[in-house]
């Protein structure tokens, strides 16, 4: 049985918390490759190249070289432009945990510790597009502690803080390869309320959707 133990955000955490979020980020890349594997377009786009190569060279060793080489560098890409999507976050709210999350008592940031050492992190602000929501980010949790409740109890905190703030929700987003975070929130009572693809021209071609969720908090009273 592990114990763990909730606490508030030190400096001293800064490198491990930012480091526990890119690498729970970086997890997602061969869902992904499978996501982007599925999407129609891509399938017709190898499928096409297979034929034209095949009709054209009439053997099968081009056609799989070729497929072989689109899908390597397809995998490149895919790494390139998520590696750049994770070094946004760290260049966001993660660059200055103490200045955007705790100098405002509104906000706050926790981390989850087994015997003195960080596993876990979520951080919450208020919504930029609603005062009175609470925004629930940066969950992340270790993956050889995963499993043990963690992420449910750090989610917990966040309730219990938006409560004591006199916040009416709590909001998060999600992305489609962010299953088990989903499983998790739906447990806990978070309802979607509204889900999209991404209006960019990446975001259309991946087919890249986002799930909002919300959380409305009881009142103390
Ligand atoms: C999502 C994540 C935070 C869950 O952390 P965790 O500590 O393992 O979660 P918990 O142990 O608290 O599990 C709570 C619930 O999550 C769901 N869950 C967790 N792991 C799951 C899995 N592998 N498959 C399906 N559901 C899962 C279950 O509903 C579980 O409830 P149960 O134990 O009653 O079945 C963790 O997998 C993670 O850090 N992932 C990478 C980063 C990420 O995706 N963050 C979310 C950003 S929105």
């Amino acid at each position: 049985m592990v114990t763990y133990r909730i606490r508030e955000y030190r400096p001293g955490d800064y490198e491990v918390v930012r480091d526990l979020f890119a690498t729970g980020m970086s997890e997602y890349m061969p869902t992904l490759c499978v996501h982007m594997l599925k999407q129609p377009w891509l399938i017709l786009v190898l499928a096409c190249t297979f034929c034209l190569l095949l009709a054209s060279s009439r053997s099968l060793l081009l056609p799989i070289l070729a497929l072989t080489l689109l899908l390597a560098v397809g995998r490149q890409l895919l790494g390139y432009i998520w590696s750049m999507y994770i070094e946004r976050c760290l260049q966001e709210d993660l660059l200055d945990i103490q200045a955007t999350y705790l100098d405002d008592k509104r906000s706050c940031f926790w981390v989850a510790e087994v015997e003195d050492c960080v596993v876990a992190t979520v951080g919450a602000r208020p919504s930029e597009e609603h005062q009175e929501e609470l925004m629930l980010k940066r969950m992340s949790v270790r993956k050889d502690y995963r499993g043990l409740g963690i992420a449910k109890a750090l989610c917990k905190t966040v309730i219990s803080f938006a409560q004591e703030r006199g916040y009416k929700s709590v909001v998060l987003n999600t992305l489609m390869v962010q299953r088990e975070a989903r499983a998790m929130y739906e447990g806990i009572g978070f309802q979607r309320y509204r889900h999209y693809v991404l209006p960019t021209v990446y975001g259309r071609l991946a087919n890249c959707t986002i799930s909002k969720y919300r959380y409305d908090v009881p009142s103390v009273d």
